[in-house]
């Protein structure tokens, strides 16, 4: 017997949701918002617009994700790379964006039970943007549904120079290098990631096929899912379409088929 509808979803949700397996939701979902600048280019806007129109998409998927109780969620806002985009106003709009996000959807994240926190280097970002991003994680700290993360300033590669440091500092702290311990569970422990599990589902919107160095370990074994619905037009629906797809692959993790006796499950469906 299927589940009965989460709370809040709306009809076209709902219809989605009515063919999913309430047991064999992602844990983990990342997504790399992409397209607001061609979604402005195609209405003639300028660039920021795209941006500014992208918040209803998150705040739509956001809300969604924590209505049918994804544990963890983790959007990709801005990359270390995006510091290369000029003219500079197009950073300093984004910056200015993300503050006000912050402050204006406090009050929604607490009525949804969200806890927020950040991915990426947080020091490099403006100091007034530090204290927002600090201020709305105090003020989420408290709930107990969905952690959000929000990658800001954000580069898998830095990330993992990060960790080889981390992981050095702590061999020295506790008597020299001869306890430095590398296994894959010790890296793991020093990323930024160290409290949420490896990402099941990865989405992209606008149709891009690369990861764009987003979570280079985590993803190891994520299913990947590509729309070519561009971020400003992502929608709570398009999400549940995601996981919809999601639960038609199989994952093997370089195994078998569980049925091997058969071409590989997903040239099935
Ligand atoms: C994604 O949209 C938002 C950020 C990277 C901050 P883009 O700004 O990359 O949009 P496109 O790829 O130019 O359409
Ligand atoms: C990835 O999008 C970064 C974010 C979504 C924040 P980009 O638009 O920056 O990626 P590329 O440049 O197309 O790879
Ligand atoms: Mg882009």
């Amino acid at each position: 017997m299927r589940a009965t509808i989460p709370a809040g979803l709306d009809r076209k949700e709902a219809e989605v949701y009515e063919r999913l397996d309430p047991d064999r939701l992602p844990k983990h979902i990342a997504i790399i918002m992409d397209g607001n600048g061609r979604w402005a280019r195609r209405r003639h806007l300028p660039r920021v617009a795209g941006h500014r129109a992208g918040v209803a998409a998150v705040r739509s998927t956001v809300e969604t994700a924590a209505r049918i109780h994804i544990p963890a969620l983790t959007l990709y806002a801005f990359s270390e790379e995006n510091w290369k985009r000029r003219p500079k106003t197009e950073v300093s709009f984004l910056m200015n964006l993300l503050s006000r996000y912050l402050k204006q959807e406090v009050p929604t994240l607490n009525q949804n039970n969200i806890r927020l926190q950040y991915i990426g280097r947080q020091h490099e970002l403006p100091e007034q943007v530090q204290e927002r991003m600090q201020w709305a994680q105090e003020a989420t700290a408290g709930n107990t549904g969905m952690i959000l993360t929000l990658a800001l300033n954000y580069s898998a590669r830095s990330e993992m120079v990060d960790a080889f440091r981390s992981m050095i500092d702590a061999a020295a702290r506790n008597g020299g290098v001869q306890h430095l311990e590398i296994d894959e569970e010790a890296i793991s422990r020093h990323l930024y990631t160290k409290h949420l599990p490896d990402p099941d589902l990865v989405v992209r919107t606008s149709g891009e096929m690369r990861l764009s160095n987003f979570l280079l370990w985590q993803l190891a074994y994520a299913e990947i899912y590509v729309t070519s619905t561009l971020w400003p037009e992502f929608r709570g629906v398009h999400l549940l379409e995601g996981i919809a797809e999601y639960q038609k692959r199989e994952r093997r993790y370089g195994g078998l088929s569980t049925d091997h006796t058969q071409p590989a499950a997903a040239a099935r469906s």
